[in-house]
């Protein structure tokens, strides 16, 4: 049975989509297959061409069920749900049907605020620091105040994911075939984390076929499930 990552939270911009993406591709890197799911009304889907995931658009209740139910029926796949900024609801339901749960939280105090309430409502919830500061005096401080601010939290708080302008390619609609070693290693290291986490072994697979293309499944047991995930996210 595949399992889920759920990456929510209530503050606004603390990059649970660039997260979902950078996880997913990473995990493609990787050799885990993945989903990307969408289910944000005020974002559009993007194209899946180019990446190493699949996504899917469960931006209503209905298509929510249905591409969880998906998911979860399929062997050796990996579901990671984007949520939503300030949907409280929509998190607690998050919550309860993921496997893990990701709250991205910036170097700001008031997504610490924030992700604080957060970490009290979702108790097996884990938090990732997401746009870390890389120039070292502002590293130091950023660790600085997490570690004080967050003391009480400290085993539940992932490596954070660098501050990184690279990381947009994989907002864009298309990212034809833009990716950049950098932001592909950047994703696999946040990927690997999160594989360790639900104890999930990594096959590195250097050049994985992408499985958005024909030629995704690397067998005929995948090739089999490959295409009925892709007809259920049509
Ligand atoms: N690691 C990163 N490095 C640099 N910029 C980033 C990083 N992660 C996210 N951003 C930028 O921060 C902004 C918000 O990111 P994103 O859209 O992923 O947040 P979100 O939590 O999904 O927002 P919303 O609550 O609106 O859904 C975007 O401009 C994105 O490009
Ligand atoms: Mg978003």
């Amino acid at each position: 049975m595949a399992d889920i990552i759920c990456i929510i939270g209530n503050k606004g911009g603390t990059g649970k989509t660039t997260l979902s993406h950078m996880l997913c591709q990473g995990m493609g890197l990787l050799g885990q297959r993945s989903v990307c799911v969408l289910t944000d009304t005020y974002r559009e889907p993007l194209s899946p061409e180019g990446r190493r995931y699949l996504v899917a658009d469960a931006r209503t209740r209905d298509a929510l069920c249905k591409v969880t139910e998906k998911i979860r029926s399929l062997d050796a796949w990996m579901g990671v749900i984007d949520g939503g900024g300030n949907r409280t609801e929509m998190d607690r339901k998050l919550y309860g049907l993921a496997d893990l749960v990701l709250l991205p939280f910036r170097d700001s105090h008031e997504d610490i605020r924030t992700l604080i309430r957060d970490l009290e409502l979702f108790p097996r919830a884990y938090a990732i620091p997401t746009q870390w500061p890389v120039i070292p005096w502002q590293r130091d401080a950023a660790d600085r105040s997490m570690e004080e601010l967050l003391a009480p939290y400290s085993d539940r708080i992932l490596m954070p994911v660098n501050a990184f302008n690279a990381t947009k390619i994989l907002l864009k609609r298309d990212i034809g075939n833009d990716i950049p070693p950098q932001l592909a290693e950047a994703c696999s290291n946040v990927a690997r984390q999160v594989l360790d986490l639900l104890q999930i072994p990594v096959q590195v697979a250097e050049q994985m076929p992408r499985v958005a293309r024909p030629v995704g499944p690397a067998n005929a047991s995948q090739a089999q499930q490959v295409r009925p995930l892709q007809a259920a996210m049509a």
